[in-house]
């Protein structure tokens, strides 16, 4: 994980975004919504541009901002995004409005664990990204890497968790201490996996990308 210190003056660095952005930015921070942090999404954009994906899929929405700020990074590319909580749904169908990206960005509204017949209506994806509950991330993966094309990615946020699957401190919060292990466990499995090749980026809450290894690879 990078020093908080080296994460603040990376963002100093970020260009200002644009007005309506900087407003979906404000509404998480003043009601304690997680949306990604500035220098995550930063780099998954970046990365995202290079692979230019066609149909992403996205599970949890929260109130849009990542899937609105990848619409904007992406102008070609079409976002199916998932998200189980009906008032942050309805806040991100508001700003999607707002924001002049309905024609890309499609939002389901129910729980992920249960959307696959619905999603796979819209396969294939070139890229899936993992943003939903920190104790399922191994199931989202399982149920919906089916969906993605070849040489697709997977992109998983919160991997590091602030740092906190690197510390041989005990943790006191159960909680806490339960979603590290998951998170732990997650992140062996999935660079152990041969069908995937996986790095895993000390930036902002720690993504992983994993790649799909093509035939004979
Ligand atoms: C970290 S937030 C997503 C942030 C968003 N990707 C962004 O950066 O703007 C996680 C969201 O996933 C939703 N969520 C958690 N588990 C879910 C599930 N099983 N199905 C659908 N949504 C889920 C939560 O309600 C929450 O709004």
């Amino acid at each position: 994980m990078l020093s908080s210190e080296v994460g603040r003056y990376l963002e100093t660095l970020i260009p200002e975004r644009e007005q309506e952005i900087r407003e979906i930015e404000a509404y998480a921070k003043q009601n304690d919504i997680p949306i990604m942090e500035l220098t995550g999404i930063e780099a998954m954009l970046q990365i995202l541009k290079f692979i230019q994906p066609k149909k992403i899929l996205e599970i949890g929405t929260a109130i849009g901002y990542s899937a609105i700020r990848m619409a904007k990074a992406l102008p070609n590319a079409k976002i199916i995004t998932i998200e189980r909580d009906k008032e942050r749904y309805e806040r991100a169908l508001f700003y999607i409005e707002r924001t002049n990206t309905n024609e890309q960005i499609d939002v389901l509204f129910g729980d992920a664990l249960d959307l696959y017949e619905e999603v796979a209506k819209h396969a294939p994806f070139d890229a899936i990204f993992i943003d939903a509950a920190k104790g399922q991330y191994q199931r989202f993966f399982n149920i919906y890497e089916p969906l993605l094309s070849n040489g697709g990615v997977i992109i998983t946020d919160n991997v590091l968790f602030k740092g906190l699957v690197a510390t041989e401190e005990p943790i006191e919060n159960k909680r806490i201490r339960q979603l590290v292990k998951k998170i732990r466990s997650y992140n062996e499995w999935l660079v152990h996996r041969d069908d995937y090749e996986t790095v895993i980026f000390p930036i902002g809450d720690g993504i992983a990308i994993s790649r799909k290894r093509g035939e004979g690879e």
